[in-house]
């Protein structure tokens, strides 16, 4: 029977390359993302059964309702890819708005809770299933003029530290530090410097690999592909 993935930020970047990969490898996939014209783009890559879904991961509705509608349609989740991100705009604490601020944290790290409360109930009662919530380098170390960012990664190291302790058994939870890749996230804090790092498409290929070998002894481990 065919695996499920479910990808919160599949309409580009690493969030799209994985979806492309995991179908090529014969994985269902579910994806969510905000897009909607890059998401219809997305369905004509994906070979196998796919669900994505036009979803805000910082509003708890829609990520309720589009767990309810991937599980009804798909199944419930073997990996659960929590991927959606954004980057503040290059700048010091003191000049980050409120606002900003705020976005960052509510989609990073809020996001990631909305995604886990709407699919964890559903994969502890299958008793298998793997969840994904990615980090960076700077979930461990800090930079100058991405500290909101770098808030929000430290967070998900916090939030997948608590939530291995909490996680039914059979589950797992990890941190994914994915490394440095090209993308538009990349290219707004990097500039033109983005341009040597690997592409989404060789990186998806590596991470497959890596998440498709995950299980209940990574609990709790933040991984590199
Ligand atoms: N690229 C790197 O070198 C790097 C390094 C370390 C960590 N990461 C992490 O890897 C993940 C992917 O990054 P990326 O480089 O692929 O970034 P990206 O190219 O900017 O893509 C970000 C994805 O997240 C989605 N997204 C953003 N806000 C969303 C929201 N509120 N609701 C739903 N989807 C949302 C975007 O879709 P829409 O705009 O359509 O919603 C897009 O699909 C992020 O968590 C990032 O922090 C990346």
């Amino acid at each position: 029977m065919n695996k499920l993935v479910c990808i919160s930020g599949c309409s580009r970047g690493l969030g799209r390359a994985l979806a492309v990969e995991f179908s090529v490898r014969g994985w269902h996939v579910a994806g969510a993302a905000r897009n909607s014209e890059a998401l219809d783009q997305l369905k004509q890559f994906l070979a196998t059964d796919h669900y994505l879904q036009t979803v805000d991961v910082t509003n708890p509705a829609q990520v309720d309702t589009f767990s309810s509608e991937v599980i009804d349609k798909l199944g419930c989740p073997d990996l659960l890819v929590n991927n959606a991100g954004i980057i503040n705009g290059n700048a010091k604490i003191v000049d980050v708005s409120p606002e900003e601020f705020s976005q960052v944290l509510s989609t990073n790290l809020g996001g990631i809770h909305n995604m886990i409360r709407s699919f964890l109930p559903a994969m502890g009662g299958n008793g298998k299933g793997v969840i994904v919530n990615f980090s960076s380098y700077w979930g461990k170390s800090a930079a100058p003029e991405v500290g909101p960012y770098c808030a929000s990664k430290w967070g998900v190291e916090g939030l997948t530290q608590s939530l291995a302790q909490e996680i039914p058994p059979g589950l797992s939870a990890v941190a994914l530090n994915p490394g440095i890749i090209n993308t538009d996230m990349l290219r707004s804090c990097f500039g033109e410097q983005a341009a040597s790092y690997e592409t989404p498409d060789t990186w998806a290929v590596k991470a497959a690999d890596c998440l498709i070998g995950l299980g209940p002894s990574d609990n709790g481990e933040t991984i590199i592909p």
